[in-house]
């Protein structure tokens, strides 16, 4: 799925479903933190690629708007937004890919990476979608689910315009270490742990 080498573990969905309110706070997090990442993308790349002005700052703007509807849910169950906590599925996969980067761009792994996280995103909010017993939760991770699929095709089709073939072949390689990442990681009530 969206270039992705290896399923979730099963499991995952389970640890999840026994907490529901740490996911949706580790979630509330991925949201901001997927806002920030695109307008960090803009600050640092947009003077060298401003193709990436526009789209980005759209990005991070509906990323906020998720965090919001996020924020919602945690309300309406009647919690609080918990702190961050680090996420190292996303800082294993950024030292994987710049471990080795040779001629890589900086700017080509920024937009891989992303398209790899939004690539797992969805297929984890599929995951949700199908298995989490409470209705409202399912369709509102099945909207998502969507969103994660178009922002996979957004980054993937950024680096691609800039980068060319180099865009996809160096996608193949950094699938294959996504695919590793996540399996290193332990399954818990977190969207990418
Ligand atoms: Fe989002
Ligand atoms: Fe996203």
């Amino acid at each position: 799925m969206l270039h992705l080498l290896e399923p979730t573990d099963p499991r995952w969905v389970e640890a999840v479903a026994v907490d529901t309110d740490g996911l949706l706070t580790d979630h509330a997090h991925c949201e901001l933190k997927a806002a920030q990442s695109a307008l960090s993308i803009v600050a640092r790349f947009g003077g060298e690629a401003p193709e990436l002005v526009e789209p980005l700052s759209a990005l991070a703007r509906e990323e906020t708007q998720h965090f919001r509807q996020v924020h919602e849910h945690i309300e309406a169950r009647g919690g609080a937004l918990g702190k961050p906590a680090v996420d190292e599925y996303v800082q294993l996969l950024r030292k994987a890919a710049r471990a080795d980067h040779g001629d890589a761009p900086a700017l080509l792994d920024r937009l891989l990476v992303s398209a790899l996280i939004e690539a797992r995103s969805c297929e984890r909010f599929k995951l949700l979608a199908e298995r989490l017993p409470d209705p409202k939760l399912a369709d509102f991770y099945r909207a998502l689910m969507m969103a994660e699929a178009r922002h996979f095709t957004l980054f993937a089709g950024l680096a691609e315009a800039r980068f060319g073939a180099a865009a996809r072949e160096r996608l193949r390689l950094l699938a294959t270490r996504e695919a590793s990442v996540a399996h290193t990681l332990p399954l818990g009530p977190t969207v990418h742990g």
